[in-house]
């Protein structure tokens, strides 16, 4: 097997290095606490092979095969209990060989399984592989640098969070080579009581299903107790839950949960715009009491979705119960590492307790979080020597085989399958974003989303970048928005549309407003969005009542429709449904069957009749018109001029 030669070369090669250089092991300090599985592939990647019959590896194969988005109800979790194992650090004396009855081999995953190459699971009944009972072995195939899950468990790891861990293993199942696999472990009884020195645990709650959140209490319905005796018992957890629901302020709940604990996880969403945990998919998580503290936390699992993999527009608007985010522009157009804590959330009522009334504390662990790992100065190079590591393995695990047409391990034909190329790995483990049409995926180069991240975060949270220090008193800042005015560009492609893998980029980002010298001399002035305007929640708003609902669920777009004037109402329209007019704008954020909807002064106000004979058409769009008659840049509501550092709407009948 060419596969094993190589292996081999590599194995050499690599002993060599970690004897020159020092070891990947290092990164984790003195008191590694993680299970000796992970400790031992720091520097390797394992081999397992397993061997049944050959008529269950097809069937499983076969079983693999679900169209998108079917998979999540119809996965079946199938394999086998009868087969041989072995375990194997190539170059080392680490082994573990495995009878039947042993171990259970099964397809796994779920969001993964609407993809082409399953992940399976391998459960011990008795005994362990280096203290790991539940070995997941993912292919991450969305992911073009393999790295998402190594690099946040990596990540979670410096921050100070227990959690699972990472490293990778090469799968041969009957003599078939089906590739390279993340390896972890999961959440389960053996890791909590190690971490959390916990002998009883009948408060570890996993949230599977999506949209578990508290103000619905969902969380009740979504998330299971892990010990089967105690599945209808939900008592502890609904206190919780009516604990967050009725509370006044972060006071009320400050002796039930753990509060910098679940900062700190919300730091973790937040720096790497993990879309798949609390904040905005809710699920891939726990809920737990620990119960010497006898405080709630959070724990965080499955990472493949982080760094800014995958994310659509639509991710920040489709909940739009709690909150309203009309402005969250197209993805062309949407400045990811810009992205705030309110363009993040859901509108819980956890964000808004523990950062939105005050965000001290929360400013206190960023920084924190910063200093020690979320820096280019820590994770760069540990890119670098994960990337050494891996490389030449995913280089084969990659190739595409000239029998299926497919990569190795890829069976599921119906599934999305980015094909990313060993190429796509080097440049997305760098600077360069590749998007795959095809294959559903979008994967920024790390280094790139890495480095605009820190840059805001610093910059908005007054932290300096070279010393990784908060600077106190905390600086008054421009604002950073999201929405930039330059959209995203495929140079080497027809659009960035086409078929198959293209690489994307965004050119003008040194024209946008939040680059440009004299925006950000003017703190004061700019420390609001300029280009869009915030919404307070529902949270926020409090017992007011508010069409924030009933308005959100009716506009389907951000686009406002103006209502052609006839003859101008001196009254005003909204005073009938217990609301004023709008005095200060004539910006919309909503529209309903009754109109368009702006908020002024802490509650929503009618756009008043007489905005429709606004002469400045860009007003409604959240920007003022220009003097001048000069176009940068013309779209579907108009010409676009730039002065004093803004866009700004051109009144044509000005400038003929
Ligand atoms: C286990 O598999 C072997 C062949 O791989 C077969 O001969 C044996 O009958 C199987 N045992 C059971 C209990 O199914
Ligand atoms: C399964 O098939 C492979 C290749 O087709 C063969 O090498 C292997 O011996 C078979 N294993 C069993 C248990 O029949
Ligand atoms: C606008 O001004 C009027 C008169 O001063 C006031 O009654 C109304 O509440 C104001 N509207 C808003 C939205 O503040």
């Amino acid at each position: 097997m060419r596969f094993n030669k190589l292996f081999t070369v590599l194995g050499l090669l690599g002993t060599s290095l970690i004897k020159a250089n020092a070891s990947r092991s290092d990164f984790y300090g003195k008191n590694d606490y993680r299970p000796e599985l992970f400790k031992i592939l720091d520097d390797h990647i394992a081999t397992i092979k397993i061997d049944f019959d050959n008529e269950t590896w097809e069937t499983m194969k076969q079983k693999s095969v679900l169209e998108p988005w079917d998979a999540g109800k119809n996965g079946e979790k199938y394999g086998t209990t009868n087969a041989t194992l072995e375990f194997f650090v190539e170059g080392t004396d680490y082994r573990v060989d495995l009878q039947p009855g042993d171990f259970n081999f099964y397809l796994a995953g779920k969001g993964s399984r609407n993809y082409g190459k399953p992940g399976y699971n391998i459960k011990l009944e008795k005994g362990s592989i280096y203290d790991v009972k539940l070995l997941r072995l993912r292919s991450n195939i969305r992911d073009a640098t393999l790295m998402r899950e190594k690099l946040s468990s990596d990540l979670l790891y410096k921050m100070g969070v227990k959690t699972t861990s990472t490293n990778y293993a090469n799968i041969i199942v009957n003599g078939e080579d089906i590739g390279l696999f993340v390896l972890t472990n999961k959440i389960k009884k053996d890791l909590i009581k190690k971490y959390f020195n916990d002998k009883t645990i009948n408060d570890l709650y996993e949230c599977k299903l999506d949209y578990a959140r508290f103000e619905d209490n969902s969380i009740i319905e979504h998330c299971n107790n892990i010990k089967d005796e105690l599945v209808d018992d939900k008592d502890d957890l609904q206190n919780l839950v009516d604990a967050v629901n009725n509370a006044k302020s972060v006071d009320d709940i400050k002796d039930l949960i753990d509060i910098d604990a679940v900062l700190t996880t919300f730091a973790f969403e937040f720096v790497t715009l993990s879309w798949d945990h609390f904040f905005i998919l809710g699920h891939n998580y726990f809920w737990y009491k620990n119960p010497q503290s006898g405080k709630w936390m959070m724990i965080l699992n499955d990472f493949d979705e982080t760094f800014c993999q995958d994310i659509w527009s639509n991710y920040f608007t489709d909940d739009s119960r709690y909150i309203s985010k009309p402005y969250i522009p197209n993805l062309e157009y949407l400045n990811l590492p810009n992205l705030a804590v309110r363009d993040m959330d859901s509108g819980h009522k956890l964000v808004k307790l523990l950062i939105y009334d005050d965000d001290t504390r929360w400013r206190e662990i960023l920084g924190e979080v910063v200093k020690k790992a979320f820096n280019p100065s820590v994770l760069f190079p540990r890119i670098d020597e994960i990337a050494e590591l891996i490389h030449d393995d995913l280089a084969v695990s990659r190739e595409i085989l000239e029998e299926t047409g497919r990569a190795r391990g890829v069976f599921n034909t119906a599934g999305y399958d980015p094909k990313w190329t060993v190429t796509q790995f080097e440049d997305t483990t760098n600077y360069i974003n590749w998007a795959a049409n095809n294959g559903a995926s979008r994967s920024y180069g790390l280094k790139f989303f890495i480095e605009e991240r820190f840059k805001y975060i610093c910059h908005t949270y007054g932290i300096n970048p070279e010393t990784l220090e908060l600077i106190q008193p905390r600086p008054v800042v421009s604002f950073w928005g999201i929405k930039n005015k330059y959209p995203f560009a495929c140079p080497e492609s027809e659009n960035c549309y086409v078929e198959g893998n293209v690489k994307f980029s965004f050119p003008d980002l040194d024209k946008e407003l939040y680059m440009q010298e004299s925006y950000n001399a003017d703190a004061e002035k700019n420390k609001d969005p300029q280009e869009y305007q915030y919404v307070p929640t529902y949270h926020e708003q409090g017992e007011q009542q508010s069409p924030v609902n009933d308005a959100t669920t009716t506009t389907t777009t951000t686009t406002v429709v103006v209502a052609e004037p006839t003859n101008v109402e001196t009254t005003c329209w909204s005073e009938k449904l217990g609301y004023p007019c709008c005095n200060n704008s004539c910006y919309a954020f909503t529209t309903d069957n009754d109109g368009e909807w702006g908020y002024e002064d802490g509650h929503w106000c009618g756009v008043p009749a007489s905005c429709s004979q606004e002469k400045c058409w860009s007003k409604k769009y959240g920007y003022e018109c220009c003097q001048g008659c000069t176009a940068y840049e013309v779209d579907e509501f108009g010409k676009w001029g730039y002065e004093k550092n803004h866009w700004c709407g051109i009144i044509e009948e000005n400038c003929q």
